[in-house]
Formats: structure tokens, sequence, C-alpha cells
């Protein structure tokens, strides 16, 4: 839901249109999958509610003798082990399949991305949507994370209705104080930290003129994080803001405001920097900066990083933002109070960037079809783990389940080309479980026993170095939906 514009604004450069080489878009005659006719809305809504409680399926496979990250440490463990958290934003519509696997299994703190600012859960004053907060926060439960609470008080994505009104200082006393009672209150002893006020600054380290500053002045800050510690008073409560990474005019402004706070005994437990960066501009001065708000007795959190670059993405790119992944975690691991870092969704498909920043993306660790990039094996490096190295020269096929419903499901495989090519494909597995194939597209698939054999259409038998192909196809399923390898030949 978006109700106002976002905060961070997107850069001037003229935006190149993402094209993924020789992936043809899926024809129209595509299977429309199982709810024909339903809005998006209400058809995700049903298949959540559908799954809720089913065990995911879906890892990444990869052909040729090297799995891509399924037998690595996943890392939230390498984090857990150096004493840090990791966590992602997600979306609550999306943690099924493939996406759920890996959000359950390689993280430990989740942020939900949307789901509990104002706009979703207040739409119309007085009447609650708690749907999409609340399943994410019993995801997070059945899978031993914790949850970190985004956000209370902010100028964006706020409902039209608080929005456009016209308050009075003291009304807006009593809306703040209500919001925050109502939502921390819902969820206390299940969030473990909030954000509980969200970019209070300008560039320049002045306060940012928002509803609550033009309302209450600056001490809307201190009320806040006084409600929201009566609320719950075990919840870890922090400020959050963008362009506070490094040590800078408004870095500066937010260290002031957290030593004051301190000083008055206004309960503030911790920092957030987001850290929404640009390939090879990771600051200089980022650990010096977290260090100083350590020194002033707070915890420091990375709580929105994702690494942004122009569209194309290369291979020089992604080098280059696996280091400043790398440069980043090694930050947060070299200062005792930073707690850890949130990824700001770990797949590109799930990124606020392109919709943001147009013409740039590729920001997370992993690409849109779930393939970890460079960016994520230098996290597991920077984490002390190891993970073993995408064969060079070769095609690789990888399969993934991108949703799942209680008789069937959808999946897909990519091809994907570095160091060599192909001018014609055929990917074969065995299911395990009994699935079937009931139809495909952008390839022809045929299924004999458990056998599936699948071979490019007309128009995708080429995959050109650094380029790949993804056909996709719907199946039948019970009991279990096993990820099975591919053999590409
Ligand atoms: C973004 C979401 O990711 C988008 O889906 C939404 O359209 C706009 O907001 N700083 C924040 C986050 O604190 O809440 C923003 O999230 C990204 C910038």
């Amino acid at each position: 839901m978006r109700t106002s514009s976002t905060s961070t604004t997107p850069s001037g450069t003229a935006g190149t249109p993402s094209s993924a080489a020789a992936t043809p878009s899926r024809p129209s005659t595509a299977p429309p999958g199982p709810a024909t006719g339903a809005s998006g809305t209400s058809f995700r809504a049903r298949l959540a509610a559908l799954l809720a409680g089913v065990a995911t399926v879906g890892a990444l496979i990869t052909a040729g003798a090297t799995t891509a990250h399924a037998a690595d440490t996943p890392l939230r463990d390498l984090a857990a082990a150096k004493g840090k958290v990791m966590g992602t934003a997600v979306t609550g519509s999306k943690l099924t399949g493939t996406y759920g696997d890996i959000a359950g299994r390689e993280f430990n703190w989740l942020t939900p991305g949307n789901a509990m600012k104002w706009g979703s859960v207040e739409p119309t004053q007085g009447s609650f949507d708690w749907a999409e907060a609340d399943q994410i926060v019993n995801f997070a439960e059945a899978h031993g994370q914790e949850v970190r609470g985004h956000t209370l008080v902010w100028h964006s994505q706020n409902p039209d209705w608080l929005a456009n009104g016209s308050w009075t200082p003291a009304q807006l006393g009593t809306l703040m104080q209500n919001h925050i009672n109502t939502e921390v209150g819902r969820y206390e002893g299940r969030v473990a930290a909030w954000d509980v006020v969200n970019e209070p600054f300008n560039e320049d380290g002045t306060y940012r003129p928002t509803l609550w500053y033009d309302g209450l002045g600056a001490d809307y800050i201190a009320s806040a994080l006084t409600w929201a510690r009566a609320a719950d008073p075990a919840a870890k409560l922090y400020i959050n803001d963008y362009n506070v990474e490094g040590v800078n005019a408004k870095s500066t402004a937010l260290y002031n405001l957290v030593k004051s706070l301190k000083e008055r005994g206004v309960p503030i437990d911790g920092v957030g920097l987001q850290a929404h960066l640009i390939v090879g501009q990771v600051p200089s001065t980022l650990q010096q900066n977290i260090q100083r708000f350590a020194d002033l007795g707070v915890d420091v959190a990375i709580t929105e990083l994702d690494i942004r670059m122009q569209l194309p993405s290369d291979s020089a790119k992604l080098t280059q933002q696996a280091a400043d992944y790398k440069a980043v975690m090694s930050a947060c691991l070299a200062v005792t109070r930073c707690t850890g870092v949130t990824v700001w969704g770990f797949t590109d498909s799930d990124s606020w960037i392109p919709d943001t920043f147009p013409g740039q993306g590729a920001a997370t660790p992993y690409d849109e079809n779930y393939a970890p990039k460079p960016a994520y094996r230098a996290i597991v490096e920077a984490l002390g783990g190891t993970t073993t190295e995408p064969p060079t020269g070769a095609c690789t096929a990888a399969y993934s389940v991108t949703s799942q419903w209680n008789t069937g499901f959808t999946g897909q495989v990519r091809i994907a080309c570095s160091g060599a090519a192909l001018s014609s494909w055929r990917a074969s597995w065995n299911f395990g479980a009994g699935q079937r194939i009931t139809q495909a597209w952008n390839g022809t698939c045929a299924q004999t026993g458990a056998t599936v054999t699948c071979s490019n259409a007309s128009y995708n038998g080429t995959v050109p170095d650094g380029g790949s192909v993804t056909f996709g196809f719907n199946g039948s399923w019970s009991g279990s939906n096993p990820v099975p390898t591919v053999t590409l030949a």
C-alpha cells in the first residue's frame, strides 16, 4: 500500500530500461495460475491463507557438480555464531514457495516492509487491518525469528485521513499516543524492537518539517519513545534514518539528539542506520560512526541495507557490490554494540529500488530468480563462513517453486550461462514425490513416470555467455513437493 511518496529522493540519473538478455517474456497464453479471474490481492490473500502452516519447499539446485548455497550454513547461523542478527524485510503475501523457504532458512529477524506502517494498519480511522502484520509475526514465530516493528511515527505512508486532516496539537498528540498504544500493545512481547520514529532529519541536520514536527515540535520524538516504552517495556526502541551511515551533518544531528535524549532520561535503546547505498559508495566513516553511537550507550542496527546499481547489472558491478556488502558487514562486526544487519528485501524480485529509482536495481543479495549473487557469498565470507564458488565456464539450471497451493504449484527453471553459451537446451529431472507437470510455457515439457524432460521453445534455445533463459510450468503435488535436481544437456 502506498499512501504517500517515499522518503528517499531518487537520484536524477537517466534510466536505462532493464532488460533480461535472452529471457523472452511469458506469453499471454501462459496459464493464469490456480485462481483464474481472482484479483491479485484477494488471490494472494487466499493463497496465503491456504498455505498457512504448510511446510514450504524449494531450494536452489544448480545442475552439475555444484550447488549454489543449499549446502552452506545459513546466514542466520553464521551471524549468531558472531553474536549478530541477520534480518530481511519481507512481504507477507510472498512467504511461501522458494521465497518463504529462503526467508525462513537464512534470516533470524524479519521486518515487515510495509505491513506495520500506519497507512497499512489503519487505512480508515478506527478501522484496523492487521492481517499482513499478523501473518509476518506468526511466520517469524514459526521459524524462530524475531520481528523488528517498522514503523510507528513517520511522515510517509500515513493514511489519507491522517495526512489530510487538520489537527490541533492536542489532537495530534492523542492520535499518536493511541496509535502507539494500539500497535505496540497488540504485539507486546512479540515484537523485539521498534523503529519508533522514522526519518526525522533533513540532510543538513535540521528537523524535517512533518505533520508531527509542525504540530508538536521536536519533542514529538521524546513523546513517541515514552509512549512506546509504556506500551511494551521490553521492546527495544529505535530512531531510524537514512544517509546517516557515515559521519556527516545529518548523522551528527541524530547523534546530538540521542545524546540529549539519554541525558534527559527519555527511553532510547538504539539507532537504525537504514543503509540504502549505491554501489562503490559505502561511506569510509561507517565503522567510526557506528562506534560513536555505541559510545553513547545505545545499540546500532543496520536496518534496511541494499546497494543499488544502474541497470543492467554486469559482473564488474556485482563484484563491486559484493565488496560493498562485505564492508558493511565488517563494520558492524567490528563494533560490539552493532546488533546486526537487515537487508531491505533479500531478492531483486522484492526490492523497492526499481520503482523508486528508475533505471536502478539489482540491489539485494539474491537475483530475481532466487539465485544467490556474489553479494550473498560476500556476506557469508564476512560472517566467517565458506561458500562453494559457482562453476565458471558453465551453464547451470536452477529450479524453484514460485507458488504453491493445496493441490498445485507453479515452478520455474532458470538456465544461466557464464563463460559458456548454448544454442539449444534440454533440462531434465526426476520428481521425488509423485508430482506431475500439467502445463508448461517458454519450453516444451514431457513427463514419463517421474522423469520430466523440457526442451527449448523455438525462440529461446540461445543462451549467450552472461545471459539466461527461464521456462515455467504448473504441476500437481500431494503430501510433499520436494525440489528435484536438474540436469542440463
Ligand atoms: C519502502 C517499501 O519498501 C516500499 O514497498 C514502499 O513502496 C515505500 O517504502 N525507508 C524506509 C522504508 O524506512 O519504510 C521504505 O520502504 C524504504 C525507505
